[in-house]
């Protein structure tokens, strides 16, 4: 599964960079607000950095000016994913972008039936959003399953991006379930190396090798 990071904050993609986990990077209106910075610019930056997907969203609601925002976008860099909503117009966009050969990520998707338009569309990315569908009393990580088993059975090739994720358990179960790539916000990213067992081994192995009084280097 690839792991994307999902923050407009340059730093803190520098700072996880050498970790050499970063595959690609979203972004979204209200990850944009919060770096206070420039869309085109900022999406600029982060192109320069991390080489793959770099999600950049159109904020239009009708398809006309959802196009012209989505150009515009795509634009900066070849390798800018253009991110619409999942409303008839942000569907005509991806299929007016799909047709251009410009790739697409269709966002706030959840639903299984949502998610079929968005291939049907031909979109490059359907990103389900698993917490936000949590916090709705459903089951974001069902919804993982359900899209994935859709798409295999019906043979469509749009990847899943599995987005909206707030903890561990949320990754592994996109992770079992079949999802080509999931957005990770960076604390997350951070807490999958972490297990108490594994801080427990390491310093039982250090304790022991003290005792040695020995150097390998
Ligand atoms: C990414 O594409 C989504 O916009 C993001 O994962 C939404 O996450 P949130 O529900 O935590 O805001």
């Amino acid at each position: 599964m690839k792991i994307f990071l999902d923050t407009a904050d340059v730093n803190v993609i520098k700072d996880i960079l050498p970790t050499g986990m970063v595959d690609g990077v979203t972004t979204n209106p209200s990850l944009i607000a919060k770096s206070g910075r420039n869309i085109a610019e900022v999406i600029a930056e982060i192109c320069a950095l991390v080489e793959g997907p770099i999600s950049a969203e159109a904020v239009a609601t009708d398809y006309e000016t959802m196009v012209k925002e989505g150009e515009k976008l795509a634009a900066i860099h070849k390798n800018v994913v253009v991110k619409l909503p999942l409303t008839w117009d942000g569907l005509r966009a991806t299929r007016t972008f799909s047709d251009r050969g410009i790739k697409t990520n269709v966002t706030l998707c959840f639903s299984v039936a949502q998610a079929m338009l968005a291939a049907k569309a031909g979109a490059t990315f359907i990103s389900p959003f698993v917490g936000r569908l949590d916090d709705h009393g459903a089951d974001g990580s069902l919804l993982i399953e359900e899209i994935r088993a859709l798409y295999d059975m019906q043979d469509f090739q749009t990847e899943i991006l599995a987005a909206s994720l707030r903890n561990t358990a949320h990754v592994e179960a996109a992770a079992i379930a079949g999802a080509n790539a999931a957005t990770l916000p960076p604390e997350v990213l951070k807490a999958l190396v972490k297990h108490p067992l594994t801080d427990k081994g390491l310093d039982a192995f250090l304790a022991d090798w003290g005792k040695t009084g020995q150097s390998i280097l």
